[in-house]
């Protein structure tokens, strides 16, 4: 016993350290997060990210299960094995890389600014939103941003959820929102709650600030796992499964 014991402690050790081979995973996710993960009226979830997650594990031949996780405990949600991957628009950057291994990025979308059109801005340089308050959703690359670039001449507004900052902006609390450009076209835009406006250029400089589009995170030690959904990407672009998806979400 004690002989069989030690030889399957060695086997977990060393599964352990090279990343396990895994036949199914739980994949943590951020929602309301319109349109790359959100919930139907049933409650089910959907989006691009979990249509092409879907995508990718039947390719990769992984059983997945999503699990809902608050942005702000979502690497720590992923370090401590509540999940196994992160698929939540998050964009890939340095400072993440010190603790997630990201996989190819799978999307590239900029950031923009969304105001109501009655404020009138033309332009969201840190003069003009001098004294004004910014919604951006909190622990994001675009909290980084305005935090570094206007934190000092505007008051930022920090929400759990990009659906509260949004509630926010409809009912006058803040002045104008920094989002990720899809989120705020899908939740302002498009939607018939009030006339939203995008203010000066789509940004996604610079890099040390907006990284290098949206990854999937794994562990560290995952790098087969990481391979896998490498592979399986590749094999969605070629056979026109992304591009569907991508029409299906952001086509005309
Ligand atoms: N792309 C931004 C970032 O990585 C925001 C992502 C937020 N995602 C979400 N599902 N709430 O910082």
């Amino acid at each position: 016993t004690a002989a069989l014991f030690g030889a399957s402690l060695t086997l977990a050790v060393g599964a352990h350290a090279q990343g396990r081979d895994y036949q199914s995973i739980r994949i943590g996710v951020d929602v309301p997060y319109e349109p790359m993960e959100y919930r139907n009226p049933d409650g089910s979830l959907t989006g691009f990210d979990i249509e092409l997650g879907d995508a990718l594990c039947e390719r990769a031949e992984l059983q997945c299960e999503w699990v809902v996780q608050a942005w702000d405990g979502i690497i720590p949600g992923l370090l401590s094995r509540r999940f196994d991957a992160i698929m939540s628009s998050m964009t890939i950057n340095e400072e993440r890389r010190q603790q997630v291994l990201f996989s190819e990025p799978y999307i590239s979308p900029p950031s923009a600014w969304f105001a109501p059109s009655s404020e009138g801005f033309t332009s969201a340089d840190a003069q003009t939103l001098k004294g004004k308050t910014i919604g951006v959703q909190r622990g994001t690359l675009q909290d980084n941003y305005v935090t570094d670039l206007y934190g000092s001449e505007a008051q930022i507004r920090r929400y759990a959820t990009a659906d509260d900052l949004v509630i926010d902006m409809s009912a006058g609390r803040i002045d104008i929102a920094f989002l990720d450009f899809p989120i705020g076209k899908t939740t302002m835009l498009d939607a018939d709650q009030g006339d939203y406006v995008v203010v000066g250029d789509m940004i996604d400089e610079p890099k040390e600030y907006f990284g290098d589009g949206f990854g999937i995170a794994f562990r560290p030690r995952d790098e087969a796992l990481a391979e896998r959904f490498n592979q399986a990407l590749a094999e969605v672009r070629e056979d026109g499964t992304y591009q569907s998806l991508y029409d299906k979400y952001f086509g005309v």
